[in-house]
């Protein structure tokens, strides 16, 4: 059998249609979307076409969509944006979570040089952080409130639409990292009433390099990325032209088979759970939510009878000798040996924390490769639970 990759929140394949779509941006139009010529304009329509595209798939104005470098730069530039645009006035304040993405937790701790106060909100168990807790925090000083929609280690699922409205009624931007969510679940900006969301590509079947940054039409924000003029002066750089028709393609695909991928990640989700009751009863637990997370991200953390941890990067490099790739932790810290910040924040424990695996789907796995999953787990368990009592 091919090596089984259930790796599919870190990246994913990217579909062939969408490379079908790319490939003429290559080499035939190729052009610099802002040059005057013929190959420039057939770029610049391709772009604007994306463009109305992506802001009709989540409910958006065409003038809200920045196309930027994906996920990381638009939670970047959603951050620093609005802090740079309303610290003046003395609002100074950051509200996040402890388990966001490095993407948006290194920003806001960036900012406190520049005199940001960072409020953390501490999640539930299940990785939850609630209006609420949100109403609470917010000041007078509250600059922007940046919470993501579903939290690529764990699966949880904010309750987004409660805390933009709490947000809106508080006059604070709203900023979520819905990097795991566009493509998965339906994410409509108007219904959630957000103020900035972030996307990127290669979590979906599409290329890596690119995304966008949604920033609802008067949001306090100023450009983060200086340059040209691309973007309506609102992020700087030659128009990356095959990776927005691949994003655009890729959005509208999951969009189309969202509920088939779904149906498709609630089977295989079943079928390894099941099989983990049957072959490890009492020596495995779900980290984060058992039901109401997103049915493709699965956290794993196991123990010995005894109660011992398991070593999780050994655990890993073992399956991967055997043909099965899983994660650590979320990509970006994966190599790194401290333990995921999200499931020492979630499991509080750090034994589990340690011996714990995240599983993600993709639309292209199957339940074959549940199987074979569990037959590799079993013998890799059963060797290192050996060594470990
Ligand atoms: C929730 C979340 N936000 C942001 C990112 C970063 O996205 P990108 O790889 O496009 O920079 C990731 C990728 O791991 C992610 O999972």
């Amino acid at each position: 059998m091919d090596p089984v990759y259930f790796d599919n929140a870190a990246t994913t394949p990217v579909d062939p249609q969408v490379l079908e779509t790319m490939l003429p941006y290559f080499t035939e139009d190729f052009g610099n979307a802002d040059a005057a010529h013929q190959f420039g304009r057939n770029c610049k329509v391709a772009v604007e076409d994306a463009r109305e595209e992506i802001a009709r798939l989540i409910n958006a104005e065409p003038s809200e969509i920045i196309f930027t470098s994906g996920g990381t730069e638009s939670d970047n530039a959603a951050i620093k944006g609005v802090f740079s645009a309303l610290s003046p006035a003395g609002k100074n304040e950051i509200i996040t979570s402890p388990i966001e993405h490095h993407a948006v937790m290194h920003p806001a701790e960036s900012l406190k040089r520049q005199g940001a106060k960072i409020v953390y909100l501490k999640p539930n168990s299940d990785g939850i952080i609630t209006a609420d807790q949100v109403k609470e925090a917010i000041t007078e000083k509250t600059a922007v409130v940046s919470l993501m929609h579903i939290n690529n280690e764990i699966g949880s699922i904010n309750p987004v639409n409660e805390i933009a409205a709490v947000c809106s009624e508080a006059g604070v931007p709203f900023h979520s990292d819905t990097v795991q969510s566009v493509g998965k679940i339906p994410v409509d900006v108007k219904e959630i009433g957000l103020n900035m969301l972030s996307i990127s590509a290669h979590k979906i079947y599409g290329p890596k390099g690119i995304g966008v940054l949604y920033v609802k039409n008067g949001t306090p924000w100023i450009p983060w990325l200086q340059g040209g003029s691309q973007e309506r002066r609102r992020r700087g750089g030659t128009s990356n032209i095959p990776g927005i028709v691949g994003l655009t393609k890729a959005m509208a695909l999951c969009d189309k088979n969202m509920e088939a991928n779904t149906q498709k990640f609630v089977a295989l989700r079943e079928r390894l759970i099941d099989g983990l009751e049957k072959r490890f009863e009492g020596k495995f637990t779900i980290n984060g939510p058992k039901d109401g997370g997103v049915p493709h991200i699965i956290n794993i953390g196991f123990k010995t009878d005894s109660n011992q941890g398991l070593d999780g990067e050994m655990l890993l490099l073992n399956l991967d000798i055997e043909g099965v790739c899983v994660s650590n932790g979320s990509a970006c810290t994966s190599g790194a040996t401290e333990p995921s910040h999200v499931l020492q924040e979630i499991v509080g424990d750090e034994t589990i924390a340690n011996s714990s695996i995240r599983v993600s789907f993709g639309k292209q796995n199957n339940e074959k490769e549940i199987d074979f999953f569990l037959d590799k787990l079993e013998g890799v368990l059963d060797r290192m639970m050996k060594v470990a009592s």
